[in-house]
């Protein structure tokens, strides 16, 4: 019996369980606090603090299923999906951990245990092939003596081109952070499949396919390419799931086992293609999942970082299914058969499968637009060639901006007989990924170059003063042991009431002093791993290590921080319960002034919502309710429906903090102690931050209301100059406005009467060059749209002729001029405005029948008037 994927899943987890490994669960798609990786590309990433000694491990060896995207940053397969048998944008890494506790010896023999057990997966031993790293003679040793794997199949890999640790077999994570030389586990799928061992020139063929990579962590790697040994050797493996179950169900390709081939299948299905075996079905197949869990992680196509590749993902996917056939929107039609087929019992999937849906739904339909206007413009290309080659910049424009895979353009432009120039669209290609890499350079606040190791108590949710030594002093980025009078720096203490930036809660101000009156001012408060910073500048005396300080928090800015915070999960709150529990935090900002909350949610709040949420939020204000926080297990908190972050991870003790019935979530921020503190609740603005997500600006407490009696003193100030009062002013405006209206209609009458009897005065002015009836005349006072009546009506009266009509008002020139179209062709009405507009200090343009300037130099219109009738006379001269 062949397993299952579920099944292959499944035993590798409890293999390792049995060897005294604890189950974690897989991380979000999204690194956590992680700048150097743009999606989790492996198991390890959610380890990556463990690995690197920064944060404290609860178990020494762990196994997971975590989901991968290996669609953009280092590691990066996107161009190499559908046309390999083994490659995914998302997929599955199976892993054990060990943090300092077993390591080479104990790693290679489980893993071939496990492989080659008759109770596991009982694969063929001479069927296995391994790789170490080029220097690592204790690997391979261990493979020889204590595995007995045959030397001639255990294959050293060197470093690319010397450079130091660039081999196959020396795993980084990202361009920092935990890496260390590896050794690979290769299985053969037999000589009828194309492709020879690791290390020879054939490698990549299907024949000997990778199958676990088990890395030796030894290093942190820093950006300069220097290692800085970590602080105990450790252990982390990568099986792709979907690679090791093609291996136990007997198949050749990772798009054949069983997952694959119903969504396969389903796909063929909806798009309606019998052609099974197209593998624009495997695009599809494999970015369904990649953009579903994506989304279901809170990432929405957009146009940066996960956004656009989740997008890109989203049109490609879009794309093959045209170049399939699909008529109508079908990528978020696979989200039932995924749900199904993969057997998703994770909650938080299924809870947004309608979002999921949504999203896939409206990008796709954005797609489909924008593929119109692609081809728009690749008809225009085509017709404007004049050889029979497309621009290689045309191709990538299309490819890039309008997601036109280069054989969707090569396809088309071939039904022209019009060629692609590939090496252009290369070049461009090259541009735009060293652009990519320039941008994911990420901007890391300047504090991560600030190395402090010591380690601080918060004690800000008790005090908001206390007595407390300084252990660490650092100014301008060097740890030194005084500060003296006028420097700016960063002081660390052994404990502080100042609450750290962090949760989107800013950090506190306020002041520490010594005995002897030094005083160094706090402006901010941030965290550099495990010490609490306090940034500011001393203004008297001096301050050393181990002096003793009193400390304490700028109180009125913090209470006010306090309320803005607990009015946020007020308003959390009541935007689940006004707009749908698909409300979901998508980042703060809280300080001492107002509160910002961004959150999901597909269009703009109508007034009554906003007033809706608003009232909630301001009668559990006057409930005066406790505000209450526990710490807890995270397992307890998260049963009793305390409300977390996605993208975070969260240690096994949280901290929850409760509001009566109506909100409960995970929080680590400072806080008001009963509702009823919070005063007042004014929502400023709500508007669109990114398509999906929504920013939510307001104020509390004594701001609120010293806002809200800015507004009623405007509003009163308003009454005021109507004469009228707070009850009648809406009534007085409109009436104003009505009133305004009618007059305007009024003055549209008086000039259109002005303008007849203008026209028929002017009737007599026509003079007449070569038959043709010309006016040139300048008017006074005359508003342009008046001009415009009249030529109407003169143009009307004459037929046939050309009129050039000014007039002077407020100091301003306006000309108009008229040609009727059976003397277009002698004459253009913007010629004249293009002869004219200068003179007169002005600009101007139209068409060859109507055109008009205005300008500044009143003074020299009668000249241009007279040069304007000379130019007539002269051009008209010659027609026959
Ligand atoms: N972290 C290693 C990999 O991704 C196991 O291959």
């Amino acid at each position: 019996m062949k397993p299952s994927t579920a099944e292959v899943r499944q035993m590798f987890l409890n293999f390792f369980q049995n060897k005294g490994h604890q189950v974690v669960s897989s991380s979000s798609l999204i690194p956590k606090n992680d700048s150097t990786i743009l999606f989790t590309n492996a198991g390890m990433n959610q380890f990556k603090d463990i690995f690197l000694g920064k944060e404290k491990q609860i178990y020494s060896r762990v196994t997971s299923s975590q989901r991968c995207i290996r669609a953009g940053g280092k590691h990066n397969d996107l161009t190499k999906v559908g046309f390999t048998t083994r490659h995914h944008t998302f997929f599955e890494m199976l892993g054990n951990f060990s943090f300092g506790d077993y390591f080479k010896h104990e790693a290679i023999a489980f893993a071939w245990e496990l492989l080659t057990s008759r109770h596991w997966f009982n694969l063929p031993k001479e069927k296995l092939w391994v790789t170490v790293y080029q220097t690592d003679n204790e690997t391979f040793d261990i493979w020889k003596k204590e595995i007995g794997v045959q030397p001639t199949q255990i294959i050293r890999i060197g470093d690319h081109q010397g450079k130091p640790y660039s081999s196959d077999n020396f795993w980084t994570m990202g361009k920092t952070g935990p890496c260390g030389p590896s050794s690979e586990i290769f299985f053969d799928h037999g000589p009828n499949l194309f492709g020879s061992p690791p290390g020879t020139l054939n490698e990549d063929g299907d024949r000997y396919v990778e199958i676990w990579n088990i890395v030796f962590m030894q290093f942190n790697r820093q950006l300069n390419g220097t290692m800085i040994p970590l602080p105990y050797p450790s252990v982390d493996t990568g099986m792709g799931l979907e690679r090791i179950t093609a291996v136990l169900q007997n198949v050749h390709s990772n798009y054949k086992i069983d997952v694959f081939t119903k969504l396969i299948q389903s796909a063929a299905e909806i798009i309606g293609t019998k052609d099974l075996n197209n593998k624009s079905l495997h695009v599809i197949a494999d970015h369904i999942r990649s953009c579903a869990f994506l989304i279901s992680d809170g990432v929405i196509p957009s146009n940066d970082n996960q956004s656009y590749v989740l997008r890109r993902l989203i049109r490609r996917a879009v794309h093959h299914g045209k170049m399939l056939g699909a008529k109508e929107t079908f990528f978020f039609k696979l989200v039932d058969p995924l749900i199904s087929i993969m057997d998703i019992n994770d909650n938080n999937f299924n809870q947004k499968k309608k979002k999921i849906e949504k999203v896939l739904r409206t990008e796709e339909e954005q797609c489909t637009k924008n593929i119109e206007r692609g081809v728009s413009l690749l008809n225009t290309e085509l017709a404007l060639l004049s050889d029979n080659t497309l621009r290689g910049d045309i191709v990538f424009r299309l490819y890039d901006t309008f997601g036109f895979p280069l054989e969707w353009t090569e396809n088309i432009c071939k039904q022209r007989n019009v060629k692609i120039d590939k090496i252009g669209f290369e070049y461009s290609m090259k541009q735009q990924r060293q652009r990519a890499r320039n941008a994911s350079n990420f901007h890391s606040k300047n504090k991560s170059v600030i190395y402090i190791t010591q380690s601080s108590v918060f004690k800000g949710y008790e005090y908001l003063q206390l007595q407390t030594v300084i252990t660490s002093i650092n100014v301008d980025g060097e740890s030194v042991k005084t500060i003296s009078h006028g420097k700016h720096g960063i002081i660390v203490l052994e404990t502080t009431p100042c609450y750290a930036e962090s949760g989107g809660q800013i950090g506190d101000s306020g002041n520490l002093y010594d005995t002897n009156n030094s005083h160094f001012i706090i402006h901010d408060t941030q965290r550099y791993a495990q010490a609490i910073g306090h940034t500011g500048q001393i203004i008297t005396g001096e301050l050393h290590i181990g002096d003793t300080v009193i400390v304490k928090v700028n109180k009125q800015r913090r209470e006010r921080i306090c309320l803005n915070h607990s009015g946020t999960h007020l308003l959390q709150a009541a935007l689940r319960q006004v707009l749908g529990q698909h409300v979901e935090q998508k980042g703060s900002y809280i300080n001492d002034c107002f509160l910002r909350f961004d959150f999901s949610h597909y269009q703009a709040m109508t007034l009554e919502e906003i007033y809706e949420v608003e009232e909630i939020i301001n009668s559990n204000i006057r409930l005066n309710a406790l505000i209450e926080t526990h710490v807890m297990k995270l397992e307890t908190a998260k049963e009793s429906g305390a409300i977390a972050l996605f993208n975070e991870t969260y240690s096994d003790y949280v901290r929850v903090l409760k509001i009566n019935d109506c909100s409960i979530e995970l929080c680590g921020g400072t806080h008001a102690k009963r509702t009823g503190d919070i005063g007042l609740f004014h929502l400023l603005s709500e508007s669109s931050i990114a398509a999906g997500v929504r920013r939510i600006e307001a104020v509390t407490g004594d701001k609120a209301l010293s806002i809200l009696q800015k507004e009623n003193k405007q509003l009163l100030n308003i009454a005021h100059l109507f004469k009228a009062n707070r009850h009648n002013i809406y009534e007085k405006i409109h009436t104003f406005i009505q009133y305004t209206h009618n007059l305007e209609e009024k003055i549209n009458k008086i000039e259109n009467q002005k303008a007849i009897q203008e026209s028929s005065l002017l009737v007599k002015n026509f003079i007449i060059i070569k038959d043709i009836k010309i006016l040139v005349h300048a008017l006074n006072n005359i508003e342009p749209k008046t001009l415009h009546i009249i030529i109407k009506k003169l143009k009307n009266h004459i037929g046939s002729g050309i009129i050039v009509l000014a007039s002077i008002l407020d100091g301003k020139v306006s000309i108009i001029t008229n040609v009727t179209s059976n003397l277009t062709d002698y004459i253009k009405a913007c010629d004249i405005i293009t002869i004219l507009a200068p003179k007169i200090d002005g600009k101007g343009g139209g068409n060859a029948h109507i055109a008009q300037a205005g300008g500044l130099n009143a003074s020299a219109l009668p000249e241009a008037l007279i040069y304007i009738k000379e130019w007539l006379s002269e051009n008209l001269k010659n027609i026959t």
